[in-house]
């Protein structure tokens, strides 16, 4: 026994002194000390011996184990570190590269253009509202004038839900007019952003968008307050001397009617693909509270008069932005979105 262990010392010694990689380290190991290793085999052979023989061996082959046991931990430690330190040596860290970029989430420009405008309108005593995008006929279009035989009211513009009380999806955000008016008495100063839906898809045309309302109601409420805000508003929104021109038109709950065009953003009025060459563009649409739509509110056209207001948000972003594409908006492509 003495002898087996000088002999697995000896070996031992030699074999930890060339061993150089970690491979090895770990046969030594299995070799020794692993279940079949040769000391375990010792150790396990322990039990056959004599009392006196266990006295003896008992302690030696402990320490034997013990022994050789730390000398591996110890290689495989210090293998550990050579390797570490030969990879870190290797490795050269450029301490100048900038740092990856945390994307952020970002308004939706739709969003913006409603914040930005909600903030021009703000500065002029206007505050915001909001009503339902699911409505009746009443709100939508009844209280707002429309005769019934408007094409407006035709299924092929309006989304119309199966319930009892033939509700449909809004057709613009007119309808938050009469849900005000029904509500406050004038002075009524109200924006009101949200979604809109028409039975349309295509280039310029969405299903869903988005519009925001103004309304304006008072004693002496004219016509030049309708253009100064406007003129006001489209300045502070597009450029300080952007032009705005007034046509003639009609809507049902509006007496004058008008549609209003901004001189070009992008040309300055010369012509250029965009306004088609005729240097205007077309963003909204206004008028005079048409005094049947007071008198449906229960206000007195004798007493109040009003101006409202209606603008396309996507139209707006798009002249402001330059997006030719209203799918854009919508399909949620980072590489589009990330640029607001
Ligand atoms: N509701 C109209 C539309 O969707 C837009 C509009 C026009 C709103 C004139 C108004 C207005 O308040 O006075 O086409």
């Amino acid at each position: 026994m003495h002898k087996q262990v000088d002999t697995i010392k000896n070996n031992f010694s030699s074999s930890i002194q060339n061993c150089l990689d970690l491979e090895t380290a770990d046969k030594l190991r299995v070799d020794l000390l692993g279940k079949k290793g040769t000391i375990t085999e010792l150790l396990k052979g322990m039990k056959d011996l004599s009392i006196e023989d266990k006295k003896v061996f008992g302690p030696v082959l402990n320490q034997l184990r013990d022994n050789i046991n730390t000398q591996i931990e110890d290689k495989i430690t210090e293998l550990n570190k050579a390797k570490l330190n030969k990879q870190l040596l290797a490795e050269k860290t450029d301490y100048s590269l900038p740092s990856k970029k945390r994307k952020t989430g970002s308004l939706h420009p739709i969003t913006h253009v409603i914040y930005e405008a909600e903030s021009i309108f703000k500065e002029l005593g206007f505050v915001v509202a909001e009503g339902p995008e699911v409505e009746t006929d009443f709100f939508n279009f009844e209280a707002l004038n429309f005769p019934h035989d408007h094409p407006s009211r035709d299924m092929h513009d309006t989304f119309y839900l199966n319930t009892k009380e033939n509700h449909l999806l809004r057709t613009h955000t007119s309808n938050v007019q009469v849900h005000v008016m029904k509500k406050m008495t004038p002075p009524i100063k109200v924006i009101m952003p949200g979604k809109v839906f028409r039975s349309d898809s295509d280039v310029s045309h969405s299903p869903v968008f988005h519009q925001i309302e103004g309304l304006y109601v008072d004693k002496k409420v004219s016509f030049a307050h309708l253009k100064a805000t406007l003129q006001y508003f489209t300045q502070r929104f597009f450029l300080k001397d952007t032009k705005i021109r007034l046509r003639p038109s009609y809507f049902p709950f509006t007496e004058p009617s008008v549609e209003v065009d901004v001189l070009c953003v992008l040309c300055g009025g010369k012509g250029c693909g965009v306004c088609k060459q005729t240097g205007w563009l077309e963003v909204l649409g206004a008028g005079m509270v048409d005094p049947n739509v007071l008198k449906n509110v229960n206000v007195d056209p004798e007493e109040y008069s009003g101006f409202a207001f209606g603008v396309g948000v996507e139209r707006l972003a798009m002249l402001k932005y330059g997006i030719d594409n209203i799918k854009l908006y919508y399909d949620n492509h980072a590489y589009f979105l990330e640029q607001f």
